[in-house]
């Protein structure tokens, strides 16, 4: 009796473990967000994103969408790319519309852990979580964990000027896991590293190409690991 009582509780303490022991071994993984730079679409920047090797890409669950605007270059618009503002109107007319439309793609294929973006897509993945911070928007989807961006900027600063709302989204630090790239020779150099002093716990690759998705490099790469590593991606 005491004996098969004993069996008994093994074998569930034994299941439990090798259960734990699954879940631990095959963590979820993180389903991001990803924002295509200006005058862009989200099959080019898949493209662009797929020079990462597929044992980094196989980490996380990317989900690309386009714009909400059709993207205008010297005034005129450009097919089948998009944009997330408009860049050039100092009034910052279109930009909650722009955020709106995040969040209803957000509620409609998430739930979503972070997001990803580039340039111009990484001016707004950078800026959501102070959004959702202080509660002007992103009310209706999870909390932004954690955020990948690439040759970005922080808006709403003397070098970036934006919308009254982006000094209220960076009135206090950021205290989520940041991966912040950029290069040598990009021209969002400066204002890509006044969005990483934004952040309270960043990693940052540094690179020697310019405005682009980086290749990883052997640093590059060990960076990146730091990170999925910090959000779950690996165990
Ligand atoms: C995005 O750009 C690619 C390459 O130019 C094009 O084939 C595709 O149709 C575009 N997507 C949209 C939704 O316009």
């Amino acid at each position: 009796m005491l004996k098969s009582l004993l069996l008994k509780f093994c074998s569930i303490i034994l299941y439990s473990i090798m259960l734990n022991m699954e879940r631990l071994e095959t963590p979820k993984k993180p389903r991001l967000l990803c924002l295509h730079g200006g005058a862009s679409n989200a099959t080019v920047f898949k493209e662009e994103l797929s020079i990462w090797p597929d044992y980094v890409l196989d980490k996380m669950d990317l989900v690309f969408i386009d714009g909400p605007f059709p993207a205008h270059v010297d005034g005129t618009i450009v097919d089948q790319r998009f944009e997330w503002y408009a860049k050039d109107d100092p009034t910052f007319g279109n930009f909650e519309e722009g955020i709106a439309y995040v969040e209803d793609c957000m509620v409609k294929l998430g739930p979503f852990d972070g997001v990803l973006g580039k340039s111009m897509g990484a001016i707004v993945a950078g800026l959501l979580p102070g959004l959702q911070e202080h509660g002007l928007y992103l009310t209706n989807v999870a909390k932004i964990e954690h955020v990948i961006v690439m040759s970005g900027a922080k808006l709403g600063t003397i070098t970036f000027p934006g919308p009254k709302l982006a000094e209220t989204a960076f009135s206090t630090p950021i205290n989520i896991p940041s991966l912040h790239t950029f290069g040598e020779n990009d021209f969002a150099k400066e204002t890509a590293s006044e969005l990483v002093e934004a952040y309270v716990d960043p990693l940052v690759i540094y690179h020697n190409g310019g405005h682009e998705v980086p290749k990883l490099d052997e640093e590059g790469l060990k960076t990146m690991f730091e990170f999925l590593k910090k959000i779950n991606a690996i165990a």
